[in-house]
């Protein structure tokens, strides 16, 4: 039975190793550094990759195997490489990918250490990066050079929840024969596939809702299986490798994904509804509420809102710090996708050191809050939000 038939929740669960001699039902856990050969014959043939086996955990392992075959059946993609983290994968995937002196079209808001790659770091290399507005996709064209390589994007963005309409990206990067890699850490394979809109990669920080529970790193790259190749020989050899025991743990919470999935975004919708009445909100931006800029783009391509409101306190800066102060439930913590909500206020933490032009020009005003609905009970989480906006 081919696992590709089969329906995304019973992909989630039933892809799994082959069992070993005791018959588990659930899959074991393979700590091991490498994998032993039988002869001198049976090493050089691996080396030589003449057969399809593992050699040594950098380079693969059964559990990070195991939960690459379930993102790649998700996404609908080919093949694809696991990493300790989201920010391996970002940095795996275009370090393998890019020479000196090619360049990059990105969104303008792209989460923080993706941009300081773009600003800090690439420069060294020679690789250089334009940035688009991301209410003005249809001005992309403009900042494609001769030596463009790759469009780079998030839908929906972190922290601002602005969404991108994928099928008009895919179509752009086909034209211009670029490379279009997707960031779908906020809507998870479940609700969004940006493969089938034109994606030639799609990136996931695993430390997020496939994890879901905040407990441990990981980050995956899948997408072309030529594309792959390179990435897998650049990481075997550099060394940004999944441990097995996050990939076992991550296989595990992909069997849950789509209910807890299902479940963050009923209750995100939920604390939207009850911030779009409340006086003190300015402007709430949920995907999946009429009042988001994008609305109809969200429609098409998301089959869910996902579990991110971002809303703008009025006050400013100030009110923004006193409603933290005043949270009680919900955590105060630099993560998402978790059990837990978690609240924060991007202009006077993660981006206060830029200016207030800097932050504007990626999406982040002084009263922007960003909610990551969590699990509990949803009425909870909107009364701790109620009595800390008051
Ligand atoms: C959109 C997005 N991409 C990438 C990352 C990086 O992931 P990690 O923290 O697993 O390195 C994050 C982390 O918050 C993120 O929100």
């Amino acid at each position: 039975m081919s696992n590709q038939n089969l329906g995304l929740e019973t992909q989630a669960i039933r892809t799994q190793l082959e069992r070993s001699q005791y018959l588990e039902h659930s899959v074991p856990l393979y700590l091991t550094s490498s994998f032993i050969f039988e002869d001198a014959e049976d090493m050089r043939a691996s080396f030589a990759e003449e057969k399809e086996r593992n050699i040594y955990s950098r380079f693969s392992n059964p559990n990070t195997s195991e939960f690459i075959e379930k993102i790649c059946l998700m996404e609908g993609a080919e093949d694809g490489y696991a990493f300790a983290t989201g920010m391996a994968a970002v940095y795996s995937t275009f370090a393998a990918l890019l020479n000196s002196g090619d360049h990059i079209v990105s969104a303008s808001s792209v989460f923080g250490s993706t941009h300081t790659l773009f600003t800090k770091y690439f420069p060294k290399w020679n690789i250089t990066t334009s940035y688009f507005d991301v209410n003005k996709p249809e001005t992309i064209e403009n900042y494609i050079q001769p030596n463009t390589k790759i469009i780079y994007a998030e839908s929906p963005t972190n922290p601002a929840v602005d969404i991108l309409d994928l099928e008009l990206l895919g179509k752009i990067a086909k034209k211009h024969n670029l490379i279009l890699i997707i960031d779908n850490c906020f809507a998870t394979p479940y609700i969004q596939n940006p493969i089938q809109f034109g994606a030639d990669l799609v990136i996931h920080s695993a430390t997020k809702l496939i994890d879901g529970q905040g407990r441990v790193l990981g980050g995956v790259t899948v997408g072309r299986s030529d594309l792959i190749r390179e990435i897998y020989l650049f990481s075997r050899n550099t060394g940004p490798a999944l441990s097995p025991f996050n990939a076992w743990v991550l296989s595990k919470s992909l069997e849950t994904l789509p209910v807890r999935i299902e479940k963050h975004c009923e209750n995100a919708l939920k604390v939207a509804d009850f911030l779009e009445d409340h006086p003190n909100v300015a402007s709430v931006k949920y995907p999946f509420l009429k009042s988001h800029p994008q609305y109809e783009v969200a429609k098409k391509q998301m089959k869910l809102g996902g579990n991110i409101v971002a809303f703008e306190i009025k006050g400013g800066i100030e009110s923004g710090r006193k409603f933290l102060d005043k949270i009680k439930l919900c955590s105060l913590s630099a993560n998402l996708g978790d059990t837990r909500s978690i609240v924060t206020h991007p202009a006077s933490t993660t981006h206060s050191k830029l200016t207030e032009e800097e932050r504007l020009a990626v999406s982040i005003t002084d009263g922007l809050v960003r909610v990551s609905v969590g699990l509990e009970t949803v009425q909870d989480v909107i009364n701790d939000l109620k009595q800390a906006l008051e």
